[in-house]
């Protein structure tokens, strides 16, 4: 099946999450938040009361999740795993930092990668997260590389949580955004690097809807060229 797939990677703050979901939104493709798989299941091995260097432990929980993504009753996400919603506690910075952390677990990355290919189903896929466009989906019609600087990250990512009512620590946040970036840019498993043919955009200076539609103007051009959804 040739279904077309876009990626979107980039570390935390860069603003991917937003841009793959208006994309999707846009395009009506499929979304793969492949960050929120990496958060449940640290979340999952948590609640097991595992350690968090434990490959097989985690592994095993990752091959077999029991997850649907869906609306909240208040229009947020929610992610139910085993029929409970997950979302507000793998969001948090304790959330990314276990994700990180099992991330780096090649057997992990493994037992994940079948769930993730099973989102390319037609019309198309935006997938968003690290390794989307070097490891998951290689062939994809159009890989995007966001970045942007990590002040304007780290600033990104104290907003978010001050909205949600979360009392946060700018000084802090940036260091731990930037030891969970560092982590995963030099882990050997998948490490955050940009395929060499994916198109590099810096957000820093740039609002959401601009980057939405640099991206659009892209997908679009490369769905034509390579026949579009439904042809
Ligand atoms: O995108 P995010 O912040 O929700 O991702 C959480 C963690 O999961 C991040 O620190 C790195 C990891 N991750 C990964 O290793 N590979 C992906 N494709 C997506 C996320």
């Amino acid at each position: 099946m040739n279904v077309p797939v876009i990626t979107i990677d980039g570390p935390s703050g860069s603003g991917k999450g937003t841009v793959a979901r208006r994309l999707a939104d846009v395009l009506g493709f499929h979304l793969l938040d492949s960050g929120a798989l990496y958060r449940v299941t640290g979340h999952a091995g948590w609640l097991a009361g595992l350690d968090p260097t434990d490959a097989e432990g985690h592994a095993a929980l990752a091959s077999q999740l029991d997850l649907r993504f869906t609306t909240a009753a208040d229009g947020g996400e929610a992610i139910l795993l085993n029929g409970v919603d997950v979302a507000p506690a793998i969001r948090t910075e304790e959330g990314g930092a276990r994700a990180s952390a099992v991330a780096a677990l090649p057997a992990v990355r493994r037992a994940l990668m079948a769930l993730q290919k099973s989102f390319a189903q037609a019309p198309g896929l935006v997938a968003d997260g690290r390794d989307m466009g070097t490891v998951v989906f290689p062939a994809a019609v159009l890989k995007v590389f966001l970045t942007a600087s990590a002040e304007e990250r780290a600033r990104r990512r104290y907003l978010q949580l001050k909205n949600k009512g979360l009392e946060v620590d700018l000084r802090a946040l940036s260091k731990e955004i930037e030891e969970r970036d560092y982590r995963d840019a030099h882990r050997a498993a998948s490490p955050l690097v940009p395929a060499p043919d994916a198109v590099r955009i810096d957000s820093t200076a740039l609002p959401p809807d601009a980057v939405v539609a640099e991206v659009l103007a892209l997908a679009e051009s490369r769905l034509m060229i390579h026949g579009g959804p439904g042809h």
